[in-house]
C-alpha cells in the first residue's frame, strides 16, 4: 500500500545555529550560556567535547544545502544565534552576523529551500544570563528587540519564523533538573523562567505583527502527551500535573493567548506563585500563533506518588507525581526515550480537536544512536534501517492524523546532518547524513538519506 503525502508537504530537517553552526569564537559572536557552562563543567559534556566542536555550517553551509537539495528536501530550519547578531548586548547588529545569515537565507533561497527560523533554541547569550537571564523580567525587552531586528534584516525572504524552541526545556534541565547553569534545582525559580519565556513569546509575536512583515510566525513546542497508568483518579491527576506543566505551560498562551489558571492557582497554593504583573494578560493575548511546530520524540507515562516526598528536599514536577515506567514499553536504549509512534498522532488530534485545528507540522523527531558505525557497509555508508523504521512509524501515524482532518503541514527529522547534542555531545547520531568528527567534517550520506531521497521524489512511500 502505498502512503502518499500532498504534493505541497514540507519534506525538511531541522538543527539549530549552537549545534551545527560552529565558528563560536569567529566573526564576533559572545559566548551563550553553552559556551560558559562547558567552561565552567567540561567533564559534564560526553567524551569533554564542547559547543566549538559543531559541523562549521558558518564555513560549510552551502555544501550542507546543496546536499539537502539533493535529498530532495524543500524546508530547512536553523536559528539565528542571538549571541551572534547582537553580541554583548550591541544595539547595532553584527555586519559579520548580517552577512553570514544573509547568505544562508539566500543560499536557501537559491536553491529553493524554504528557510524556517527560529529565534531561540536554549542559547542565553552569557552577558544576558549573568544578568539572571529569564528570570530577569528586563531580559525580555532585549529579546524583544534581538527579533525587531531579525525581522527588519532577514523578514523579506523568510516566511515561516519561531520565536522558541522547546520553551519548557531551560526550566527543566537549568532550574528542576541538574544539566545545566544555574543548576538550580528549584521548581519556583523554574516556572519563573517558563512565565517570562511565554510572555518573551508574547512581545516576539506582537513585535512581529508591528514589523508588517508578510510571513507567518509561531513556537516550537515540545509535546509530550501525558499518559496515565491506570483510570485510578489519583494516577489521573498525575497524568493532568504532567501535561500542565509541561504541555499546557505553553500551549495555551500560544494557542489561546491566555496563562492557564489551574497553573497560575496550583503554583499559588503550593507558595510558589508567578511573577505576574498587572497587563500581563492583554501582553499574553498578543502570543496568538499562526503556525504551530510539534517536536515529538517521547511520551510521558506517570503515576500517583508511591512515598510521601522527603519535605524538605527541592520541589520538583515529581514532587507531585512519579513517573511510570510501563512493562514491555519499546525503548531507545542509546537516548533512554520511549518509542511511542501513536503519541505523533495523538498530539496532533489533540491540537485538532482543542486549540482550533491551527496549522502545524512536526518540526522534530527522530532518533539519536550510538556508536553507528558498526552498520557501515562495504560501500562506506551507515545502514541505518532503525531510522528508517523509526521515520516510517511516525509518518504513519501522521498520515493517519492528516487523513482524519489534522491541518499537519509536513515532517521535520532531527536532523540533517549529525549534530552536537549538548551534554550527550556526538554521542547519540540522528541525521540523514552522517558528520565524520575525525575526517574533516566529511559528511556522508546514510542509507535513510537514500530512503528519505526516494519518499520525498515520489510524495510517499510504499508499506
Ligand atoms: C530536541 C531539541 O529536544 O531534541 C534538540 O530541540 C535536541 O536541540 C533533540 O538535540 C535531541 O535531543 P538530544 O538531547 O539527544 O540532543
Amino acid at each position: 500500500m502505498f502512503k502518499e503525502f500532498s504534493k505541497d508537504f514540507w519534506w525538511g530537517a531541522a538543527s539549530s545555529g549552537p549545534q551545527h553552526e560552529g565558528g563560536a569564537t569567529e566573526g564576533g559572536r559572545e559566548p551563550s550560556i553553552w559556551d560558559k557552562y562547558y567552561e565552567m563543567a567540561p567533564n559534564r559534556f560526553f567524551n569533554e567535547i564542547g559547543p566549538s566542536e559543531c559541523g562549521d555550517f558558518y564555513h560549510r553551509f552551502k555544501e550542507d544545502l546543496s546536499l539537502l537539495k539533493e535529498l530532495g528536501l524543500s524546508t530547512y530550519r536553523t536559528s539565528i544565534q542571538w549571541s551572534r547578531l547582537l553580541p554583548y548586548g550591541a544595539t547595532e547588529p553584527n555586519p559579520d552576523a548580517l552577512r553570514f545569515y544573509n547568505e544562508v537565507i539566500d543560499t536557501m533561497l537559491d536553491l529553493g529551500i524554504t528557510p524556517f527560523m527560529n529565534l531561540h533554541h536554549f542559547d542565553m547569550p552569557w552577558s544576558f544570563q549573568e544578568k539572571g537571564g529569564w528570570e530577569n523580567r528586563d531580559t525580555i525587552k532585549h529579546y524583544r528587540y534581538f527579533a525587531e531586528q531579525c525581522f527588519k534584516h532577514f523578514g523579506d525572504r523568510v516566511p515561516y519564523w519561531f520565536s522558541f524552541n522547546e520553551p519548557i526545556v531551560v526550566p527543566y534541565i537549568a532550574y528542576i533538573g541538574d544539566y545545566l547553569y544555574p543548576n538550580a534545582m528549584d521548581m519556583h525559580r523554574a516556572m519563573n523562567v517558563a512565565y517570562h519565556t511565554a510572555i518573551a513569546h508574547a512581545e516576539m509575536m506582537d513585535a512581529f505583527r508591528e514589523s508588517g512583515v508578510k510571513a507567518k510566525a509561531g513556537i516550537i513546542l515540545n509535546i509530550a502527551p501525558s499518559y496515565p497508568r491506570s483510570e485510578h483518579p489519583e494516577d489521573l491527576k498525575a497524568a493532568r500535573l504532567a501535561d500542565l506543566f509541561h504541555n499546557e505551560s505553553f500551549k495555551d498562551p500560544s494557542l489561546k493567548g491566555v496563562y492557564s489558571e489551574e497553573l497560575i492557582k496550583f503554583m499559588q497554593d503550593n507558595k510558589m506563585p508567578l511573577p505576574i504583573l498587572k497587563g500581563d494578560d492583554k501582553i499574553i493575548a498578543k502570543g496568538k500563533v499562526d503556525v504551530l511546530g510539534v517536536n515529538y520524540y517521547a511520551p510521558q507515562r506517570t503515576k500517583a506518588k508511591e512515598n510521601i516526598p522527603n519535605p524538605k528536599a527541592p520541589i520538583r514536577p515529581e514532587t507531585f507525581f512519579d513517573i511510570y515506567d510501563m512493562p514491555g514499553k519499546k525503548m531507545n536504549p542509546y537516548r533512554g526515550w520511549e518509542i511511542y509512534p501513536q503519541g505523533i498522532y495523538d498530539c496532533l488530534t489533540d491540537i485538532k480537536d482543542n486549540y482550533g485545528n491551527i496549522e502545524t507540522f512536526i518540526s522534530e523527531n527522530g532518533m539519536g544512536v550510538e556508536n553507528e558505525e558498526r552498520f557501515r557497509n562495504e560501500k562506506g555508508y551507515i545502514e541505518d534501517d532503525y531510522r528508517i523504521g523509526f521515520i516510517t512509524d511516525h509518518l504513519n501515524q501522521v498520515h493517519k492524523a492528516i487523513d482524519e482532518g489534522c491541518n499537519c503541514k509536513g515532517y521535520h527529522l532531527w536532523t540533517f546532518v549529525d549534530n552536537w547534542s549538548w551534554q550527550n555531545a556526538y554521542k547519540n547520531r540522528y541525521g540523514y547524513v552522517e558528520l565524520q568528527l575525525n575526517n574533516n567534517k566529511k559528511r556522508v550520506i546514510k542509507k535513510s538519506g537514500y530512503w528519505i531521497k526516494e519518499v520525498t521524489k515520489n510524495n510517499g512511500y510504499e508499506i
